[in-house]
């Protein structure tokens, strides 16, 4: 079936409880006055954990129709893991997504394969949708080339999954996050691909065909369309640009 494009607003540490509801307001009004079709495209906003509660409790109040996502979660349930946060909370913040894997938690919080894949896990258990990320740096590109570091997370990340989990992939070269220098849509549409041919061997072949695949790194108005012209590519994973109201509504609003 069709896959419903997603475009993701990951804040990353930007954007306080109170900034954020002054964000989410503004965003939801100039997207209903550019009279934007929230059936055609799904918007999920990823904040900080200190803000979960207030946007949950704004995007309840005004009906306003985004999704909401942690940008990372805890492998384990509960206990005494002092600074972690539970799959648990998560799921009763009425949180549908979590973004698991994210290179800055690669590089900063030496997060393995193997951290991942129990974090896909521990997402799972509490009704998450894991947004699992995997990308190359530019030494892995320049070695590897593009799809050998991002196959090889993949297939890392999906180990125990059932062919029957949601979950969303994005592929973000880490060479192309926060540095203005986006990869082309080609590039994006190949690596895409062979993350879907991923999908189809280790879970299924309905899951490759039903699971969405995002792209991020520089996403911006100018090149949204471009990417989302390609067949494997569903929607982004937006970072800086999440956080500039037109940009971000621009982008959600990308014509094909
Ligand atoms: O999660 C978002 C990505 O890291 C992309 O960030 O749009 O600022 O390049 P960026």
């Amino acid at each position: 079936g069709a896959r419903t494009p997603l475009i993701a607003g990951n804040w990353k540490m930007n954007l306080d409880h109170l900034q954020a509801v002054a964000f989410v307001q503004k965003l939801h009004w100039t997207l209903k006055d550019a009279k934007h079709d929230e059936d055609s495209v799904e918007v999920a906003v990823f904040p900080p954990f200190t803000d979960l509660r207030t946007v949950q409790t704004l995007l309840d109040a005004d009906k306003i129709p985004f999704a909401l996502g942690g940008q990372d979660l805890s492998t384990k349930d509960s206990g005494a893991y002092t600074g972690e946060i539970s799959g648990a909370f998560l799921s009763k913040l009425d949180c549908g997504y979590v973004i698991i894997g994210h290179s800055e938690r690669r590089e900063y919080h030496a997060e393995t394969d193997e951290i991942v894949a129990a974090k896909v896990q521990a997402a799972l258990r509490h009704g998450l949708v894991p947004v699992i990320c995997v990308g190359e740096t530019a030494e892995d590109l320049d070695k590897h080339g593009a799809s050998a570091v991002p196959v090889s997370q993949l297939k890392a990340a999906l180990e125990n999954v059932p062919a029957s989990a949601e979950v969303v992939v994005a592929y973000e070269p880490v060479w192309a996050i926060g540095s203005g220098q986006a990869a082309t849509a080609e590039q994006a549409q190949d690596v895409c691909a062979k993350l879907r041919d991923v999908l189809a061997a280790e879970l299924d072949a309905d899951a490759a065909a039903r699971t969405r695949i995002l792209y991020g790194g520089s996403v911006k108005a100018a090149n949204i369309a471009g990417f989302m012209r390609q067949p494997d590519v569903d929607g982004a994973l937006v970072g800086g640009a999440s956080l500039l109201i037109d940009e971000f509504s621009s982008i959600i609003r990308y014509q094909k």
